[in-house]
Protein backbone atom coordinates (compact mmCIF):
# COMPACT_ATOMS: atom_id res chain seq x y z
CA UNK A 1 0.00 0.00 0.00
CA UNK A 2 1.37 3.60 -0.50
CA UNK A 3 3.12 5.34 2.29
CA UNK A 4 0.40 8.68 2.87
CA UNK A 5 2.02 12.06 3.63
CA UNK A 6 3.72 12.42 6.90
CA UNK A 7 2.20 14.63 9.03
CA UNK A 8 3.54 16.51 12.29
CA UNK A 9 0.96 17.93 14.66
CA UNK A 10 1.46 21.01 17.47
CA UNK A 11 -1.95 21.18 19.66
CA UNK A 12 -1.42 24.54 21.55
CA UNK A 13 0.74 25.65 18.60
CA UNK A 14 0.01 29.59 19.15
CA UNK A 15 1.81 29.39 23.01
CA UNK A 16 5.71 29.95 23.71
CA UNK A 17 6.77 26.06 23.55
CA UNK A 18 4.14 25.89 20.90
CA UNK A 19 5.31 28.18 18.30
CA UNK A 20 9.14 26.91 19.14
CA UNK A 21 8.38 23.00 18.65
CA UNK A 22 6.22 23.96 15.43
CA UNK A 23 9.20 25.80 13.66
CA UNK A 24 11.44 23.28 14.20
CA UNK A 25 8.73 20.70 12.59
CA UNK A 26 8.25 22.84 9.39
CA UNK A 27 12.41 22.97 9.54
CA UNK A 28 12.32 18.91 9.45
CA UNK A 29 11.99 17.04 5.96
CA UNK A 30 10.52 14.32 7.87
CA UNK A 31 7.37 15.92 7.46
CA UNK A 32 5.58 16.26 4.00
CA UNK A 33 3.12 19.04 6.15
CA UNK A 34 3.02 20.25 9.65
CA UNK A 35 -0.44 21.43 11.00
CA UNK A 36 -0.34 24.16 14.19
CA UNK A 37 -4.02 23.16 16.16
CA UNK A 38 -5.09 25.96 18.74
CA UNK A 39 -7.07 28.64 19.11
CA UNK A 40 -6.01 31.24 17.17
CA UNK A 41 -3.44 31.15 14.47
CA UNK A 42 0.39 31.12 15.40
CA UNK A 43 2.24 34.17 14.88
CA UNK A 44 3.73 34.94 11.55
CA UNK A 45 0.75 32.39 10.19
CA UNK A 46 -2.17 33.45 8.53
CA UNK A 47 -5.51 31.44 8.60
CA UNK A 48 -4.67 30.40 4.49
CA UNK A 49 -1.26 29.23 5.49
CA UNK A 50 1.27 32.31 4.73
CA UNK A 51 1.30 30.48 1.63
CA UNK A 52 3.12 27.33 2.05
CA UNK A 53 1.57 24.18 1.29
CA UNK A 54 3.11 22.54 3.95
CA UNK A 55 1.39 24.45 6.89
CA UNK A 56 -2.00 23.95 7.64
CA UNK A 57 -3.94 26.06 10.53
CA UNK A 58 -6.51 24.33 12.18
CA UNK A 59 -9.16 26.14 14.73
CA UNK A 60 -9.21 24.21 18.23
CA UNK A 61 -10.37 24.69 21.58
CA UNK A 62 -9.46 21.78 23.85
CA UNK A 63 -12.33 23.06 25.45
CA UNK A 64 -14.66 22.07 22.69
CA UNK A 65 -14.78 18.43 21.44
CA UNK A 66 -16.21 19.35 18.18
CA UNK A 67 -13.49 21.65 17.39
CA UNK A 68 -10.59 18.39 18.00
CA UNK A 69 -13.26 16.20 16.13
CA UNK A 70 -13.19 18.61 12.86
CA UNK A 71 -9.73 19.29 12.84
CA UNK A 72 -9.05 15.48 13.05
CA UNK A 73 -11.01 14.66 10.21
CA UNK A 74 -9.54 17.51 8.16
CA UNK A 75 -5.84 15.76 9.01
CA UNK A 76 -7.07 12.05 8.34
CA UNK A 77 -7.86 13.83 4.74
CA UNK A 78 -4.37 14.96 4.26
CA UNK A 79 -2.52 11.75 5.61
CA UNK A 80 -1.50 10.51 8.77
CA UNK A 81 -0.12 11.84 11.73
CA UNK A 82 3.37 10.19 12.66
CA UNK A 83 4.38 13.07 15.26
CA UNK A 84 1.88 14.99 17.47
CA UNK A 85 3.11 17.37 20.63
CA UNK A 86 0.26 18.49 22.89
CA UNK A 87 1.89 21.64 24.08
CA UNK A 88 -1.16 23.24 25.09
CA UNK A 89 -1.50 24.19 28.90
CA UNK A 90 -2.59 26.41 31.79
CA UNK A 91 -0.93 27.68 35.16
CA UNK A 92 -2.63 31.21 35.72
CA UNK A 93 -4.60 33.27 34.05
CA UNK A 94 -6.06 37.08 35.75
CA UNK A 95 -8.27 35.68 37.77
CA UNK A 96 -6.28 32.49 38.92
CA UNK A 97 -3.11 32.26 40.68
CA UNK A 98 -1.33 28.53 41.87
CA UNK A 99 -2.35 28.03 45.61
CA UNK A 100 0.41 28.25 48.31
CA UNK A 101 -2.00 26.98 50.93
CA UNK A 102 -4.86 24.66 51.05
CA UNK A 103 -6.66 27.60 52.24
CA UNK A 104 -7.02 28.86 48.55
CA UNK A 105 -8.54 25.92 46.77
CA UNK A 106 -11.34 26.41 44.58
CA UNK A 107 -13.72 24.41 42.69
CA UNK A 108 -13.45 26.54 40.05
CA UNK A 109 -9.25 26.53 40.17
CA UNK A 110 -9.80 22.31 40.11
CA UNK A 111 -12.05 22.63 37.12
CA UNK A 112 -10.15 24.99 34.74
CA UNK A 113 -6.84 23.40 35.26
CA UNK A 114 -7.91 19.82 34.70
CA UNK A 115 -9.78 20.71 31.50
CA UNK A 116 -6.94 22.24 29.83
CA UNK A 117 -4.00 20.31 31.66
CA UNK A 118 -5.75 16.68 31.67
CA UNK A 119 -9.02 16.08 29.84
CA UNK A 120 -7.50 18.61 26.77
CA UNK A 121 -4.22 16.57 26.28
CA UNK A 122 -6.78 13.08 26.75
CA UNK A 123 -9.24 14.48 24.15
CA UNK A 124 -6.89 15.29 21.85
CA UNK A 125 -5.44 11.72 21.73
CA UNK A 126 -8.79 10.47 21.58
CA UNK A 127 -8.92 12.30 18.12
CA UNK A 128 -5.28 12.29 16.69
CA UNK A 129 -4.34 8.48 17.97
CA UNK A 130 -6.55 7.10 15.28
CA UNK A 131 -4.81 8.92 12.47
CA UNK A 132 -1.45 7.34 13.85
CA UNK A 133 -0.01 4.59 11.15
CA UNK A 134 -0.44 0.81 12.17
CA UNK A 135 2.83 -0.23 10.23
CA UNK A 136 5.34 3.10 11.15
CA UNK A 137 6.92 4.42 14.15
CA UNK A 138 4.78 7.04 15.32
CA UNK A 139 4.83 9.19 18.52
CA UNK A 140 2.59 11.05 20.67
CA UNK A 141 3.95 13.30 23.63
CA UNK A 142 1.87 15.69 26.31
CA UNK A 143 3.94 18.52 27.50
CA UNK A 144 3.65 17.73 31.60
CA UNK A 145 5.96 19.10 34.46
CA UNK A 146 8.59 17.77 36.79
CA UNK A 147 5.57 19.26 39.35
CA UNK A 148 3.42 16.40 38.56
CA UNK A 149 5.58 14.20 40.04
CA UNK A 150 4.45 12.34 43.46
CA UNK A 151 8.05 11.17 44.60
CA UNK A 152 9.44 14.66 43.08
CA UNK A 153 7.10 17.04 45.66
CA UNK A 154 9.49 18.46 48.55
CA UNK A 155 8.25 21.86 47.94
CA UNK A 156 4.45 21.60 48.26
CA UNK A 157 1.87 24.76 46.81
CA UNK A 158 0.67 24.58 43.24
CA UNK A 159 -2.50 22.02 44.31
CA UNK A 160 -4.75 22.07 41.21
CA UNK A 161 -1.70 22.30 38.41
CA UNK A 162 0.17 19.40 40.09
CA UNK A 163 -2.51 17.52 40.63
CA UNK A 164 -3.39 18.12 36.84
CA UNK A 165 0.06 16.86 35.42
CA UNK A 166 0.04 14.32 37.70
CA UNK A 167 -3.61 12.80 36.58
CA UNK A 168 -2.08 14.00 32.75
CA UNK A 169 0.80 11.69 33.49
CA UNK A 170 -1.40 8.61 34.18
CA UNK A 171 -3.62 9.36 30.98
CA UNK A 172 -0.38 9.22 29.06
CA UNK A 173 0.14 5.94 30.75
CA UNK A 174 -3.26 4.23 30.13
CA UNK A 175 -3.00 5.84 26.43
CA UNK A 176 0.18 3.87 25.82
CA UNK A 177 -1.01 0.22 26.85
CA UNK A 178 -3.90 0.38 25.03
CA UNK A 179 -1.82 2.31 21.64
CA UNK A 180 0.19 -0.30 22.00
CA UNK A 181 -1.82 -3.33 21.05
CA UNK A 182 -3.19 -1.68 17.66
CA UNK A 183 -0.01 0.32 16.80
CA UNK A 184 3.15 -2.09 18.33
CA UNK A 185 5.52 0.89 16.98
CA UNK A 186 3.72 3.79 18.93
CA UNK A 187 5.02 6.06 21.29
CA UNK A 188 2.89 7.64 23.93
CA UNK A 189 4.87 10.11 26.47
CA UNK A 190 4.54 13.10 28.81
CA UNK A 191 7.68 15.66 28.22
CA UNK A 192 9.35 18.24 31.41
CA UNK A 193 10.27 21.02 29.16
CA UNK A 194 12.44 22.53 32.03
CA UNK A 195 11.81 25.94 33.21
CA UNK A 196 11.33 27.93 29.77
CA UNK A 197 10.87 31.35 28.96
CA UNK A 198 7.44 31.88 28.07
CA UNK A 199 3.88 33.72 29.53
CA UNK A 200 3.49 30.38 31.51
CA UNK A 201 6.48 30.78 33.61
CA UNK A 202 6.39 34.68 33.09
CA UNK A 203 5.76 35.48 37.01
CA UNK A 204 7.42 32.56 38.48
CA UNK A 205 10.91 33.13 36.84
CA UNK A 206 12.72 35.36 40.21
CA UNK A 207 15.11 32.90 42.00
CA UNK A 208 15.69 30.76 38.40
CA UNK A 209 19.45 30.56 37.56
CA UNK A 210 19.65 32.09 34.42
CA UNK A 211 21.49 28.83 32.74
CA UNK A 212 18.35 26.98 33.89
CA UNK A 213 16.02 29.75 32.46
CA UNK A 214 15.75 27.87 28.80
CA UNK A 215 14.56 30.08 25.63
CA UNK A 216 11.94 28.35 23.84
CA UNK A 217 14.13 27.73 21.05
CA UNK A 218 16.26 26.06 23.55
CA UNK A 219 13.76 23.89 24.91
CA UNK A 220 12.52 22.81 21.97
CA UNK A 221 15.46 21.75 20.06
CA UNK A 222 15.88 19.32 23.29
CA UNK A 223 12.58 18.22 23.82
CA UNK A 224 12.83 17.06 19.58
CA UNK A 225 16.46 15.50 20.82
CA UNK A 226 14.41 13.72 23.59
CA UNK A 227 11.59 12.74 21.05
CA UNK A 228 14.11 11.39 18.53
CA UNK A 229 15.78 8.92 20.40
CA UNK A 230 12.48 7.27 22.02
CA UNK A 231 11.82 3.77 21.03
CA UNK A 232 8.42 1.82 22.09
CA UNK A 233 10.33 0.47 24.93
CA UNK A 234 9.64 3.68 26.42
CA UNK A 235 6.24 4.34 25.59
CA UNK A 236 3.72 5.41 28.92
CA UNK A 237 6.90 7.21 30.69
CA UNK A 238 7.57 10.37 31.49
CA UNK A 239 10.55 11.99 30.63
CA UNK A 240 12.63 15.69 31.09
CA UNK A 241 14.29 18.01 28.73
CA UNK A 242 17.51 15.80 28.98
CA UNK A 243 16.46 12.43 28.20
CA UNK A 244 16.07 11.49 32.10
CA UNK A 245 12.98 9.36 33.00
CA UNK A 246 11.26 11.74 35.54
CA UNK A 247 9.64 9.17 38.62
CA UNK A 248 5.90 8.65 39.33
N1 LIG B 1 7.16 27.30 30.52
C1 LIG B 1 7.57 26.47 31.46
O1 LIG B 1 8.50 26.78 32.24
C2 LIG B 1 6.95 25.10 31.60
C3 LIG B 1 7.46 24.23 32.59
C4 LIG B 1 6.89 22.96 32.73
C5 LIG B 1 5.85 22.57 31.90
N2 LIG B 1 5.37 23.45 30.95
C6 LIG B 1 4.25 23.00 30.12
O2 LIG B 1 4.53 23.24 28.76
C7 LIG B 1 3.31 23.48 28.05
C8 LIG B 1 3.47 24.75 27.19
O3 LIG B 1 3.60 25.86 28.05
P1 LIG B 1 4.16 27.28 27.59
O4 LIG B 1 5.20 27.62 28.59
O5 LIG B 1 4.47 27.30 26.14
O6 LIG B 1 2.88 28.18 27.91
P2 LIG B 1 2.16 29.36 27.08
O7 LIG B 1 3.14 30.15 26.30
O8 LIG B 1 1.31 30.05 28.10
O9 LIG B 1 1.24 28.57 26.06
C9 LIG B 1 0.10 27.88 26.49
C10 LIG B 1 -0.66 27.41 25.29
O10 LIG B 1 -1.82 26.70 25.73
C11 LIG B 1 -2.89 27.11 24.93
N3 LIG B 1 -4.20 26.91 25.51
C12 LIG B 1 -4.67 27.35 26.70
N4 LIG B 1 -5.98 27.05 26.81
C13 LIG B 1 -6.32 26.41 25.65
C14 LIG B 1 -7.53 25.88 25.14
N5 LIG B 1 -8.68 25.93 25.84
N6 LIG B 1 -7.53 25.32 23.92
C15 LIG B 1 -6.39 25.28 23.19
N7 LIG B 1 -5.23 25.77 23.61
C16 LIG B 1 -5.20 26.34 24.83
C17 LIG B 1 -2.63 28.58 24.69
O11 LIG B 1 -3.44 29.03 23.64
P3 LIG B 1 -3.86 30.58 23.43
O12 LIG B 1 -2.68 31.17 22.73
O13 LIG B 1 -5.08 30.50 22.60
O14 LIG B 1 -4.12 31.14 24.81
C18 LIG B 1 -1.15 28.55 24.37
O15 LIG B 1 -0.95 28.15 23.03
C19 LIG B 1 2.21 23.54 29.12
O16 LIG B 1 1.54 22.30 29.19
C20 LIG B 1 2.97 23.79 30.41
O17 LIG B 1 2.28 23.29 31.54
C21 LIG B 1 5.89 24.70 30.78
Amino acid sequence: MAERPRLGVVVGASGGLGRALLARMEADSRFEAVAALSRRPPRDWDTEGSGSARRLWLSVDLTREDSLAQAAQALGERGEVVRAVVAAGLLHAPDLAPERTYRSLSPDAFARLFAINAAGPALAAKHLLPLTPRERPSLFAALSARVGSLADNRLGGWYAYRASKAALNMIVRTLAIEHARTRPHGVCVALHPGTVDTPLSAPFQKGVAAERLFSPDAAAEALERVMDGLTPSDTGRVFAWDGQPIPW
